[in-house]
This record gives structure tokens, C-alpha cells and sequence, in this order.
């Protein structure tokens, strides 16, 4: 519906007396009034600021006014800022007000919810000596600021200034004034509330998709891990490795754990979480090897709805579930060539964007990567992006093997024995010496994860409360994922000089058995990290 204002013209042409207060100018304005307040009832949220922009132009040509305006406070209540305005041709528009500087005596009447009305400059109080200073720098003079406000909440003010003269503003035309001011008030005060609304809708569907996403990682995650068992160990190179753990914990620089399988990486990633402040949201973890390739993006990005075939729904990736948080990227040196460049732009950037969308995501997330590669030969070899590995190895840990800490065994057989005892509800207090030195001596391929399934083996067959243990030869050692040509050579050097007792040269040496001159078996030990001083306890 347009507005049926009738205007000056119209009315001088039927010989009607207009002016300031004038009866045609009354009886337009009235017009205009009850035009303005049937408009803006039931007005869509959208389309409220147009239409005040427009009902000012209208008060503004009925009226014969110079310059109707509505300003809002800040959010910070400093500034009164325009945020709609009509001037007639050649009249500056109104600027922005730095409330307490330029107009603080209008502040005072404003927030008491008085109108505030001059004809002239001289009408204003002493008080108001830096109103005046403003209206002359703008060449005001005269006003009508209405307080802008529903229920005593005080949002702005609507003004309406003569510039050109000075003129009179008869009582009836404020009172109507002010209900124009109220109409504007309303109408702000449902836009501003509308858009709170449809904020808030906004962020509960975020929150109900984050929720959801979150919710099936959980159950998975749960399914996987019970709990966080802690990391035991004694040794003089386990307290200086946790106690580095626990330095780093605390900040957010990457840690890379590197260490043979089996030897407690992920437990430690779960560690510095746990040492972390970031321990109040769980730990996301990504298995890089595990995740099929085509997989692997989407599972870490997340994808927009209709990203590809069968991406019926938005899905949110593990680096976005992982804010505020945790991001334990398994058997990193897997990953293939293509995600390390994009996994280096996250780790660059702290932001990447969904499959399928070009919305930038920014995530605070803190890496723990792990591997039992040895990640400076992948980068060699050219299997591993060196500005990735340098990324990653801001703060490494190294994880030694368990024949490296034999020490340790003892306390670790006993708390895995103690854990199965409760489980399966066995007594077993009993473990002999010979038992004991023959789980130290014995060189744990797949290390403490070995240690663990051997303990459960041995507590299932063990009767009494004494613990029977059959420990594996050489020959049905448990298999275990080999690596590289290193771990494989150091594996089978390791258990050679095991049986020759560590004799090098010689007949029965290890060196005659391998094949090799002891000058070289030698060397190899060295670059292989092959010491017997390391080995035993
Ligand atoms: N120091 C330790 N104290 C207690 N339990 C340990 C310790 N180290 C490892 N474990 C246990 O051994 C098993 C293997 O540990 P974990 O999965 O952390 O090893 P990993 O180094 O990540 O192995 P992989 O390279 O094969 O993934 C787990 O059951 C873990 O709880
Ligand atoms: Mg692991």
C-alpha cells in the first residue's frame, strides 16, 4: 500500500492555508500519520528500514521540514550513528554524534525520556553550551529530537531540524511528532528482534548439526576406547620423556610421537591431552592409514550438503569436531601425497574450507601426530613433504623400545596383571624370578601391546595364584608390522646377538651367523642404534 499524503500543492490548490501549523498542513500531516501507522503493522522484518526512509521523506514534504533523521545508539552507547535520513535538496545530511562530547545535555533528556524542542538557539538552557556549539557547527536552527524508545528502553532518537529558518513548533504538531516516534520505535524494536530470532535459528541449526556430528563420533569413539589408562613406566628415559610430555602439554605447539608399534604412542597423545586445558572437550583422533583414500578428505574437512553423491546432509569434518580441542593424527606418515599438501594448510592457515563448499572454517585445534615410520627417510625418499615433517616436528617424542627399558617390565606386568585379575576376577599375586627375567630378556617385537596380550593369555591358562607364562621363541614370535628395511635388519641383528649372547666375532659370532665382516655388523649397530647397555636392565 503506497501513502496517501496530501500534499502542500494539492491543498493550495483547493485554497487551503497552509504554513507551519497551518490547517491543510495539519490535516495532511494526520493523513500521513494514520497512513504510517496502518503501513508499518504486520510490515515484514525486511522491509521495515525502506519504509522509514520513506515515511521521513513524506514528513519531511508535508511538513516543510529541512532534515528528518533517525540516529541509533551504538553498542557501545558512544556514538548516536544515522541510520535513516531524508534532506531536503541542498541540506547536508546529519552526521554522526559522539554522544558524551557533542551533545551530553540531550543525552541526559533523552535517556529521561523528555523531547527535547527549540525554535531557536536562545530557547536552549546553559547547560545546553555544547549543543549549541554543535547545532551552529551544522547551521541548525531549530529541532524537535524525540527520545526513540518502547517500555523505558531508549534505542536512539528521531530528529527533525529546520536549517533554512528558524520556525515554530506548535504543541500539537509534537505530540504528533512523537507518535511518529513511537510507530519507528516499534517498528526498529521488532527488526531488531526478528533478526535476534533468525540469529538464533541460525546458530541451533549449527549447533544441532554440530551435535549430530558429533554425537555418531562419540558413540564411535566410545566403542573404541574405554577410558585413559595412564603411562607406566619408571625407567630414567620414561620419567624424562613424560616429564617432557608434560611440558608440552600445556602449550599448543604440535607434538610428533614417534616410537615402533605397540610402544604407546596413542596412549601418550591421550596423556598430553589429558595434561592439556584443552581436556574439557574429547580428543578427536584420525587413523590416516585406516581411512579409505576417497574417504580421507571428507572425513577430515567435512562436506556441504550435496557435495557429491550421497552427501545428503552437511557433515562436519574431524579438524571442525576437534576445536577447542585435541587432533591425534595417527600413522601420519601414511597420509598420501595430496592430503599432507592440504593437511600442511591447516596446520599454515588454521583454516580450510568443506568438500563441496568455498566457506572458509577456522578451527583452533592442537596436533598430536604419531607414527612408527621413520619420517626424515620417508621425507628422503620423497614419500614425505619436508615442509610438513618440519611442521609436525616442532616438539618430537620419542617413544623407546621396550627391550630399551626393560626395567619397566616388572611394573608393567604387574599392572596389566592386576588389570585382567580384576576382569576376570583371578587371584594372582605370584609371578617367579625365573618368569620375570625371562619376560626382561625377551626383545618384544610389537612391545608393550605384546606385553599386554601375553599377560591376558598367560592369566586365562594360569591356575593357582602363581602366573604361568609361555613366552614365544623366536620361531612363533607374535608377527609384527614391519615397517622399513631398518626395522627389519635391526629386528633380525637384534635377535641373533641375542642368541650368541652378544658375541660379535668369532665362529659362533653374530657377525659369521649374518653373513657379514664384525667391522660392518658394527657400524650397522651403531647406524641402526643397536647398543647392549641399552638392552639390558
Ligand atoms: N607405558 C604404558 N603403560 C600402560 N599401557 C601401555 C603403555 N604403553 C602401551 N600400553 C598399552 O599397549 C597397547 C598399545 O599401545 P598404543 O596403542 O598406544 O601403541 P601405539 O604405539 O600407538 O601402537 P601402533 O603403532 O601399533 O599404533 C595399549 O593397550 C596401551 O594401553
Ligand atoms: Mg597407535
Amino acid at each position: 500500500m503506497a501513502f496517501q499524503t496530501v500534499d502542500a500543492h494539492t491543498l493550495l490548490q483547493k485554497g487551503m492555508e497552509i504554513g507551519p501549523g497551518s490547517v491543510g498542513e495539519r490535516i495532511s500531516f494526520e493523513t500521513l500519520l494514520a497512513d504510517l501507522s496502518s503501513k508499518f503493522v504486520n510490515l515484514p522484518a525486511d522491509k521495515i528500514d525502506g519504509e522509514i526512509v520513506q515515511g521521513l521523506e513524506k514528513i519531511a514534504k508535508t511538513l516543510s521540514i529541512d532534515r528528518c533523521s533517525v540516529s541509533e545508539f551504538t553498542g557501545d552507547n558512544k556514538l548516536l550513528r544515522v541510520t535513516h535520513a531524508f534532506s531536503m535538496p541542498g541540506v547536508p545530511i546529519m552526521p554522526n554524534i559522539v554522544i558524551n562530547e557533542q551533545m551530553p545535555w540531550f543525552k541526559k533528556c533523552l535517556y529521561q525520556g523528555e523531547t527535547v524542542v527549540f525554535s531557536t538557539l536562545s530557547d536552549l538552557p546553559p547547560e545546553a553550551a555544547k549543543e549549541k556549539v554543535l547545532s551552529l557547527a551544522q547551521g541548525v536552527k531549530s529541532a524537535v529530537l524525540i527520545p526513540l524508545g518502547v517500555g523505558g528502553n531508549f534505542i536512539g532518537l528521531v530528529g527533525f531540524a529546520g536549517l533554512a529558518a528558524e520556525r515554530i513548533w506548535p504543541q500539537a504538531l509534537v505530540h504528533r511528532l512523537k507518535l511518529v516516534g513511537e510507530i519507528f520505535a516499534n517498528a526498529l524494536m521488532r527488526k531488531e528482534s526478528d533478526q535476534k530470532l533468525q540469529r538464533a535459528l541460525v546458530e541451533i541449526k549449527r549447533l544441532k548439526d554440530r551435535l549430530e556430528a558429533e554425537n555418531s563420533f562419540l558413540r564411535t569413539e566410545i566403542n573404541e576406547k574405554h577410558g585413559h589408562d595412564r603411562f607406566i613406566g619408571n625407567s630414567p628415559i620414561i620419567r624424562k620423556l613424560l616429564s617432557c610430555a608434560e611440558q608440552v602439554a600445556k602449550t599448543d605447539a604440535t607434538v610428533l610421537i614417534m616410537g615402533e608399534t605397540g610402544t604407546g604412542k596413542e596412549l601418550l597423545a591421550y596423556e598430553i591431552h589429558h595434561l592439556s586445558n584443552r581436556r574439557g572437550v574429547p580428543m578427536v583422533t584420525v587413523n590416516c592409514a585406516a581411512l579409505p583414500a576417497n574417504l580421507v578428505e571428507s572425513e577430515l574437512f567435512g562436506h556441504e550438503k550435496g557435495a557429491f553423491t550421497g552427501a545428503q546432509t552437511l557433515r562436519l569434518g574431524r579438524f571442525e569436531l576437534a576445536n577447542r580441542s585435541t587432533i591425534f593424527l595417527d600413522e601420519i606418515g601414511e597420509l598420501s601425497p595430496e592430503l599432507q599438501a592440504k593437511l600442511l594448510r591447516v596446520l599454515q592457515l588454521k583454516q580450510f574450507e568443506r568438500l563441496g563448499g568455498n566457506k572458509t572454517v577456522r578451527t583452533d585445534v592442537r596436533v598430536v601426530a604419531a607414527t612408527n615410520r621413520n619420517l626424515q627417510e620417508s621425507v628422503q625418499s620423497g614419500e614425505f613433504r619436508m615442509d610438513l615433517y618440519f611442521r609436525l616436528n616442532v616438539f618430537p617424542l620419542v617413544i623407546p623400545p621396550l627391550r630399551a627399558r626393560s626395567e619397566d617390565i616388572p611394573e608393567l606386568t604387574w599392572f596389566f596383571v592386576n588389570d585382567f585379575s580384576t576382569k576376570m576376577g583371578k587371584f594372582v599375586d605370584k609371578i617367579s624370578d625365573s618368569t620375570m627375567t625371562a619376560l626382561k630378556s625377551y626383545h618384544w617385537p610389537g612391545n608393550v601391546r605384546e606385553l599386554r596380550n601375553i599377560i591376558e593369555r598367560a592369566m586365562i591358562i594360569t591356575e593357582g595364584n602363581t602366573l604361568q607364562i609361555d613366552l614365544p621363541t623366536s620361531a612363533n614370535s607374535i608377527s609384527f608390522r614391519v615397517k622399513s628395511l631398518d626395522d627389519l635388519q635391526k629386528n633380525h641383528i637384534l635377535d641373533t646377538l641375542n642368541k650368541t649372547k652378544w658375541r660379535i666375532r668369532g665362529e659362533n659370532g653374530a657377525a659369521k651367523i649374518l653373513g657379514i665382516k664384525p667391522t660392518t655388523l658394527e657400524s650397522r649397530m651403531i647406524k641402526l642404534g643397536i647398543r647392549r647397555d641399552a638392552m639390558r636392565d
